[in-house]
């Protein structure tokens, strides 16, 4: 089959990557789209928080940020998709340009800051999706955030919450941008118990009977006592899952200079064993217990096959959309069946945590049973 995405993408990538990026999605908003065929196999199904998950892999946040595309993305073959971040107000972001790209080492970095329609657009783009009777199947989960100017993070979650809550399969809670100031200081047990019971107390006021499930996205640039606070704190306050990584501030050594010294978040494959090895370390700290999506350069199969085996319930990608286009989520797909089929397995959720020893009081919750 010819990639029709290799053949355009050295012209897409003259274009500036937040214009090729606005680009693509007016592209899929118009539904003009080529269509995909997707991967529709029950062992790829995936049942966690009361919902049924066609496949294991979704479109993580940023991609979607006003929850604008979503159709578009399950067309093409993403089982879920987190929009977001979403903030109150709608606000510009950082200066221009902010977002920088590194071909060779299939790596990004962003320095966005929340840029978005604001919570009042975003809401009437959601409900015209979920309005439309030609849906898709798919889960939508939300990523909320706070505006620049907020000084008590707690009031803009609460507000989202209260706006939007209702219309989210599972929300997430992103405390791990490194684009807004102040943000990743909620990574500290004090401040995020607070929080979380804050946000809990919102949910409950807004959601009445059907609560959507509560994940929190961390950084991936966190120590192991760090780890340890944070699992334990996440345990405790009984939240529903975590989202396991965010971009990183690390710049290893292998990558361009000239591309290193940009300011902000780095994705991509630079990230991929870094945020795996955390995916791995929370697996260990919870048990098992507590429900985990894993993102941070995934590119193939393989890679998403080998967070799901160190502990993740579920995966995302963002970065190997914009390197290999796409239909990436369809070959993703495709690949982690044949994955299953040479390991014997009937269904992904047995492979999750597969390469981690518990040990004794090891349990496999995440395997699609909560
Ligand atoms: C341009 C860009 C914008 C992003 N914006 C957000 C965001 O608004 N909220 C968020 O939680 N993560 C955001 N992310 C982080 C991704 O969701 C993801 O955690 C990270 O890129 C690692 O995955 P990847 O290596 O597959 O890209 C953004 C990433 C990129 C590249």
């Amino acid at each position: 089959m010819i990639d029709l995405y290799a053949l355009t993408r050295p012209l897409l990538f003259k274009i500036k990557p937040e214009m090729a990026h606005n680009l693509m999605i007016k592209t899929m908003k118009t539904g003009l789209m080529l269509p995909c065929s997707k991967v529709n196999d029950p062992a790829l199904e995936v049942n966690l928080w009361g919902h049924k998950f066609p496949n294991p892999l979704g479109m993580a946040a940023g991609f979607d940020k006003n929850a604008e595309v979503i159709g578009a993305l399950l067309n093409l073959g993403f089982g879920f998709v987190e929009t977001g971040t979403v903030t109150p107000k709608p606000q510009h972001g950082n200066p221009k340009p902010r977002i920088f790209r590194c071909a060779s080492h299939e790596a990004i970095i962003n320095h966005m800051g929340f840029p978005g329609v604001g919570m009042n657009v975003f809401k009437d783009n959601l409900t015209k999706y979920l309005g439309n009777p030609k849906k898709h199947y798919g889960v939508v989960g939300i990523n909320i955030g706070i505006n620049k100017t907020q000084k008590h993070p707690a009031k803009d979650y609460a507000m989202l919450i209260k706006m939007l809550g209702s219309m989210a399969d599972f929300l997430a809670v992103n405390i791990s941008s490194p684009n807004t100031p102040g943000l990743r200081d909620l990574q500290k047990r004090e401040p995020l118990l607070d929080l979380l019971g804050e946000i809990k107390e919102a949910r409950k006021k807004a959601c009445g009977e059907h609560p959507p499930p509560i994940l929190v996205k961390l950084a991936p640039d966190l120590d192991e006592e760090q780890q340890e606070e944070l699992a334990k704190t996440l345990m405790d306050a009984e939240i529903d899952g975590v989202i396991l990584t965010n971009t990183t501030l690390n710049r290893p050594e292998a990558l361009p200079q000239e591309f290193t010294k940009k300011q902000g978040g780095l994705s991509g494959l630079p990230l991929t064993h870094q945020s795996t090895k955390i995916i791995r370390n929370f697996y260990k700290l919870t048990n098992g217990k507590l429900p985990i999506i894993g993102v941070g350069g995934i590119s193939t199969a393989r890679d998403a096959y080998e967070k799901i085996k160190a502990g993740a319930s579920l995966v995302q990608i963002y970065s190997s959309f914009v390197f290999k286009g796409p239909f990436v989520a369809h070959s993703i797909n495709q690949g982690l069946l044949e994955l299953l089929k040479a390991d014997q397995l009937t269904n992904i959720s047995e492979a999750v945590g597969q390469s981690v020893n518990l040990g004794k009081q090891g349990s496999q919750a995440t395997n699609g049973k909560l």
